[in-house]
């Protein structure tokens, strides 16, 4: 965890107690260490540093603005998927250069907006998607600069459900039919032909499938020129995994910042990487505290505050955190295996399986799940009626809300009731 200690038994984020931030606000809440987050930032960028290279942060990790403008103050880009992205990112101060625009499903109308801040480049996974934007910038009369996503038929490791660079997957356009994808491009005077793009999948933890892909994509790019067709841009997505095991220490950086140097050096070309996860994965805890203790026939189970509509890892893709104690009590020796789970009325809303906890953990206890700042908060949902929780983020001594709570009251505001139902 980046930004996170125990202090006196007391886990602390930056200079200030978990605790102390729970007598103001209310659990369940994401928490997240700035200086955690940069350290993040700053362990790609530092090793970067001589080669023309665009740290474009995938929004969806977490779209937080205060987190994207932290980020925007030390030279990041953005990825962005979506319209409501795009606005965050131009919210938090990143220029419509520094942003790339990926996803299979760009509509007509998050293309002419993003056609409208002059982003740095469309990321394009198929050919009815060129299509549409060389249309729709023909009826703006502004050039689109453009990419296409190939798909590198790779095999990325990690769970099936976030590998995307394989041929099986919807993502991005293999490398035969991307040749006349570009050739096309190339035809037409409302397309800028600026780059070429892949992102593999996420939370890789071994250096090949980037080594084969960065490989297949520099091939790729001679290619093109080979054919007149010319490239500034090389996008190599994201996808760097962290360490969500306390028994796992995996540091890919140096190799894989070694890699993206090769690729600079050999090619001369401004090199984009997407890395979400990597950033903010571990600079992120959710505080949730006991509701009940109960017990079956073969389990012990703890009853937390903080469900599955509020963190949806676990059940969306066996993700494995930890649940640990804010304020150690006592040793280990005292302690007891709990499956932590959630309120929501879902067999699947198991935060954690046998954690190690104080036996006589009760009711109000404080505990939070760890490294949770990527894939936390942006995909929680108010399932069960539940609120969205606040976010908050820590600066060396100080704690700032930087998303407010959405009670019941606020979504179902939203909702009406049809005169002929009245
Ligand atoms: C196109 C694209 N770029 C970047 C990312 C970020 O991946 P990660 O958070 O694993 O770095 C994703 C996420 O899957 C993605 O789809």
């Amino acid at each position: 965890m980046e930004g996170f200690s125990y202090n006196n038994k007391k886990l602390h984020c930056e200079q200030i107690s978990i605790e102390k931030i729970c007598k103001k606000i209310d659990t369940p809440f994401y928490l997240y260490s700035s200086k955690g987050i940069l350290s993040n930032f700053n362990a790609l960028s530092n090793k970067l540093k001589n080669c023309n290279v665009l740290i474009a942060y995938a929004v969806k990790a977490n779209s937080n603005i205060s987190i994207l403008r932290l980020l925007a103050k030390k030279g990041a880009g953005a990825d962005v998927v979506s319209y409501g992205e795009l606005i965050r990112a131009i919210k938090a101060g990143i220029p419509g250069k520094k942003i790339v625009f990926s996803g299979v499903g760009k509509t007509d109308l998050e293309i002419s907006k993003a056609i409208d801040h002059k982003i740095l480049q469309f990321n394009i996974e198929s050919l009815h998607e060129l299509h549409t934007i060389e249309k729709i910038s023909r009826e703006k009369n502004i050039k689109a600069n453009i990419a296409v996503r190939i798909n590198p038929d790779i095999e990325a490791g990690g769970h099936p459900k976030i590998s995307t660079g394989k041929k099986t997957d919807k993502f991005g356009i293999s490398i035969t039919e991307a040749l006349k994808v570009y050739k096309l491009a190339s035809d037409s005077s409302f397309l800028n032909i600026v780059g070429v793009d892949m992102h593999i999948g996420s939370q890789i933890l071994q250096i090949k499938p980037f080594n084969n892909s960065f490989k297949k994509i520099e091939r790729f790019c001679k290619k093109l020129e080979s054919i007149n067709i010319k490239i500034k841009n090389i996008d190599l997505g994201g996808g760097l995994g962290v360490n969500y095991s306390d028994k796992k220490n995996v540091d890919l950086t140096k190799e894989y910042t070694n890699l993206i140097k090769n690729i600079y050096s050999s090619t001369k070309k401004k090199i984009i990487i997407e890395p979400g996860r990597f950033i903010v994965a571990n600079a992120g805890i959710l505080v949730t505290k006991v509701i009940y203790k109960k017990k079956n026939d073969k389990k012990n189970f703890i009853v937390v505050d903080a469900g599955m509509n509020d963190f949806l890892r676990p059940a969306l893709y066996d993700a494995r955190h930890n649940v640990k104690h804010v304020i150690i009590k006592s040793n280990k020796s005292n302690s007891d295996f709990f499956d932590i789970v959630g309120p929501i009325c879902e067999s699947a809303d198991v935060v954690a399986e046998n954690a190690n906890l104080d036996s006589d953990i009760k009711k109000d206890d404080l505990l939070f799940i760890d490294n949770v700042g990527a894939y936390g908060a942006t995909m929680s949902s108010t399932y069960n009626s539940r609120s969205l929780i606040p976010e908050i983020l820590v600066h060396k001594k100080m704690f700032y809300k930087i998303r407010n709570k959405m009670e019941a009251d606020d979504f179902i505001k939203l909702e009406k009731i049809p005169n002929w139902l009245k």
